[in-house]
């Protein structure tokens, strides 16, 4: 004859007065709740009983399973919360080593290069991702109507923002708020509507570089962007200037260094700052004078690295980012 829930009800006081230890306790529960406990073959024998007798015997067994487990619980609060696993602890075994991340080539090549800057007296800063047409265009001597524009064309919200096609913005920013002197390096994400392949995506990062004062020439610019260049790519890179256009900058060049079999490579943009920019953010364009750069990360980062397409920076596949 099996024990009735009633004796059963009272082993358990019983047997829960001798519990001493988280270990003990776990016993015990076993003895009952576990596979082959004693509420568990009440269970078995609830199921063959005749419908009529099922649900006073399955209330007294629910009552005494909820009896044991709510003594299981405060009990086991008593032991300090410890469990059967945590007594047995084995300090021996190797312990359980979580999932390092790693700096992102964009963010360590960002990184990089704001560490050069910074060591040539460049305090980095940054600005907003929307924009005002001003900001983006107007301000840096792109006239709405000029076919300038469409270089840095973008993509518009509908309250007549848009989405930064160039860092550019930062140094109408920076100007706006600060006289000169001013050495500042603004990394970020730029925005153009190109048709995404591997070597175009609709969102990429620039730095732009941007320095004014009374006596700055361009020779000053050829001097920091040589430095640079070389502390990046290595001291035996060579280095050419070409003529070419900006609205923003008056002369404008472009840098290319040499590499490998490739031959020459377009790196950055830069020139001195165009006297219109100034008057725009109210410098008197005789008092002072300035330039500025910009460059694309990704290329750098490519070139560096040896990466062919540009979308491996934004597949997030872990395969990739490992190398780093
Ligand atoms: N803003 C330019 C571009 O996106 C780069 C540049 C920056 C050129 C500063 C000159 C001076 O292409």
């Amino acid at each position: 004859m099996k024990p009735s829930v009633k004796t059963l009800t009272e082993a358990a006081r019983a047997r829960l007065n001798a519990v001493k230890s988280a270990h003990d306790l776990e016993e015990f529960r076993i003895a009952f709740l576990g596979k082959k406990g004693a509420v568990t073959e009440l269970m078995q024998e609830l199921k063959a009983l005749p419908p009529q007798d099922r649900k006073s015997f399955g209330l007294e067994i629910n009552e005494l399973k909820k009896f044991i487990e709510e003594a299981v619980e405060s009990r086991r609060n008593s032991f300090g919360g410890e469990s059967e696993t945590a007594a047995e602890f084995d300090e021996t075994l190797p312990g359980v080593m979580p999932p390092c991340g790693k700096r992102h080539p964009i963010s360590s090549t960002i990184e990089e290069i704001c560490g050069i800057f910074q060591r040539f007296g460049f305090d980095v800063v940054s600005g907003p991702e929307i924009e005002t047409e001003f900001h983006n265009f107007s301000a840096l001597n792109i006239p709405l109507d000029h076919p300038a524009r469409d270089g840095f064309d973008t993509f518009y919200t509908s309250t007549k923002h848009l989405l930064r096609s160039q860092t550019s913005t930062v140094q109408i920013r920076v100007m706006e708020k600060h006289k000169p002197p001013l050495r500042i390096l603004a990394p970020g994400r730029v925005y153009r509507p190109d048709t995404v392949d591997a070597s175009h995506s609709f969102m990429f990062h620039q730095i732009e570089g941007l320095w004014v004062d009374e006596n700055v020439r361009f020779s000053d610019l050829k001097g920091i962007l040589h430095l640079f260049l070389r502390e990046l790519f290595g001291d035996k890179t060579k280095i050419r200037f070409r003529p070419h256009f900006f609205p923003f900058t008056e002369p404008s060049i472009e840098v290319d260094i040499q590499w490998g079999d490739r031959g020459w490579l377009e790196i950055l943009g830069a020139g001195s700052v165009h006297p219109n920019v100034f008057k725009e953010v109210g410098y008197e364009p005789r008092q002072y004078q300035g330039f500025a750069f910009g460059l694309g990360i990704e290329r750098i980062a490519m070139l560096r690295h040896g990466i062919h397409d540009i979308r491996y920076f934004y597949e997030n596949d872990l395969r990739f980012l490992k190398q780093f």
